[in-house]
């Protein structure tokens, strides 16, 4: 946890921005894996983290936007628990370390909600993704399962997004943290990527740093030859030289704060001249929002650069033809990268993506694209300092999506199917760091990781 002096800071802005009714904030709990004593690891909920830090599950708590009162509902373990787990924290000590001056049983919990409902105080409280919050809900304000999970306070939504999407400077270093743990995941993996090894045994390796630091991976590992496939989890292939393998990973601190981190490399460590040709238009991409990320520039502009970069590349192999400006307009690229350049991260690696994507990465000066491929930007508006947002860009070989747009014809003037039909074997490269806005321009966070052709094959030649 940070010092109890963040989570006061934090609550006292959130009372100033909401002013009237009430705040409720459901923890999260423990998910059984197969029965009950055999939970998934436990996950607190990352706005419960963000305003109160306590990382242990059956909580909740109330603040009151207008008399400043807040509580804390929690139960101290009993001798039972205490016999499994060793001796925990008691509420009288998570409280005092949040900065929360009162906390009650968790029976207390309805007659208080029940408090507020009768006098008709607003009750704001965020998007549910668990059902055992919205059965809560549901139970507290007596009203439906569906009536709860569609009740969530925009303004509360707002509020949040304002304030978390803003990250200070203990915020950032953890992130960093986060970004170096990252960083050895991605080292490991391509010391690993050596012909003849199946890829589950380099998934489960890096899977075990992120543990062996203290935390859990940030999002299940994507890790694969066939790097078309864009989040693939599947890692049962054996490595083959003249394949590449995409590493899409991250390593959560143990106070989660996330890292996503994407690098490609040949397998045995040598780009063959077509991996090279492909690998470079993508960094170029990748380089080029960093050099021009900025405070007041649309990160949707970002993700259209990088998708003139690409379309310019591929005009100079031949796979693409015609005006980069117009291809990229009509959306034709999107054959070739299908997804959008980056998200926010940070408590979340799709940071606060449980609050919905569009109220975290769009506002009213820009609203989310229908065209396929622009749709799938998480992230497009105005860049401030104190984003942390991924940079992303790649190039995939798509066999099922190319027949289609072939059978279709579709953007016949932009592409060249019978060039790109050569490289269906090629699967796909994605190039991914984490950046973070500054006063003027962006830096990538962390310690460098090797991500040009030279430097992944010195790290390379290092083979694990
Ligand atoms: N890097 C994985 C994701 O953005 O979903």
């Amino acid at each position: 946890m940070f010092s109890k002096d963040v989570y006061l800071n934090r609550r006292k802005k959130l009372k100033e921005m909401m002013n009237s009714g009430i705040g409720f904030f459901p923890g999260n709990v423990e998910i059984p894996f197969n029965y009950r004593a055999n939970p998934y690891y436990f996950r607190q909920d990352s706005s419960f983290l963000y305003y109160f830090g306590i990382d242990r599950p059956d909580l909740a708590a109330i603040i009151d936007f207008e008399t400043g009162n807040e509580i804390l509902f929690g139960n101290d373990f009993d001798i039972e628990d205490i016999i499994w787990m060793g001796v925990q924290p008691s509420m009288d000590e998570w409280a005092e370390k949040s900065g929360v001056a009162l906390h009650l049983h968790l029976a207390e919990l309805p007659n208080v909600f029940r408090s507020f409902l009768n006098r008709s105080i607003d009750i704001h409280y965020l998007p549910v993704y668990h059902n055992h919050s919205a059965i809560l809900l549901s139970e507290l304000s007596g009203k439906s399962i569906a009536e709860s999970k569609n009740g969530a306070s925009e303004k509360l939504i707002r509020a949040v997004v304002a304030m978390a999407e803003i990250k200070d400077d203990l915020e950032i270093a953890e992130i960093e943290r986060a970004v170096d743990i990252t960083r050895l995941m991605h080292i490991t993996s391509m010391r690993m990527a050596q012909p003849g090894r199946i890829e589950q045994e380099i998934a489960g390796t890096i899977e075990g740093i992120a543990k062996a630091y203290g935390g859990h991976v940030s999002f299940p590992v994507i890790l694969s030859t066939n790097g078309h496939i864009l989040h693939n989890h599947h890692h049962n292939n054996i490595l083959q030289s003249g394949r590449m393998m995409v590493t899409d990973a991250g390593a959560e601190t143990n106070m989660h704060y996330a890292g996503d981190i994407t690098r490609t490399v040949p397998v045995g460590g040598k780009f063959n001249a077509r991996q090279r040709d492909i690998y470079q238009i993508v960094l170029d991409a990748n380089m080029a929002v960093i050099q021009n990320s900025r405070p007041n520039l649309m990160y949707k502009e970002m993700h259209l650069l990088a998708a003139s970069i690409i379309t310019d590349g591929l005009k100079n192999l031949g796979i693409m033809k015609g005006s980069t400006q117009d291809a990229v307009a009509a959306g034709a690229h999107a054959l070739f990268m299908p997804h959008g350049l980056g998200h926010q991260m940070g408590l979340d690696v799709h940071d606060m993506e449980g609050l919905g994507e569009n109220f975290v990465g769009y506002d009213e000066t820009v609203y989310r694209s229908e065209q396929f491929g622009l749709a799938y930007l998480r992230m497009a508006k105005k860049l401030k300092p104190g984003h942390v947002i991924t940079d992303e860009p790649g190039i995939y070989f798509i066999p099922e999506l190319f027949k289609l747009w072939k059978k279709e014809n579709k953007h016949a003037a932009f592409i060249n199917f019978d060039e790109a039909e050569k490289f269906l074997d090629f699967g796909g490269v994605r190039i991914e760091d984490d950046i973070l806005i500054t006063e003027n321009a962006c830096r990538v966070l962390g310690k460098a990781i090797p991500k040009t052709v030279a430097e992944i094959e010195e790290t390379m030649r290092d083979i694990l």
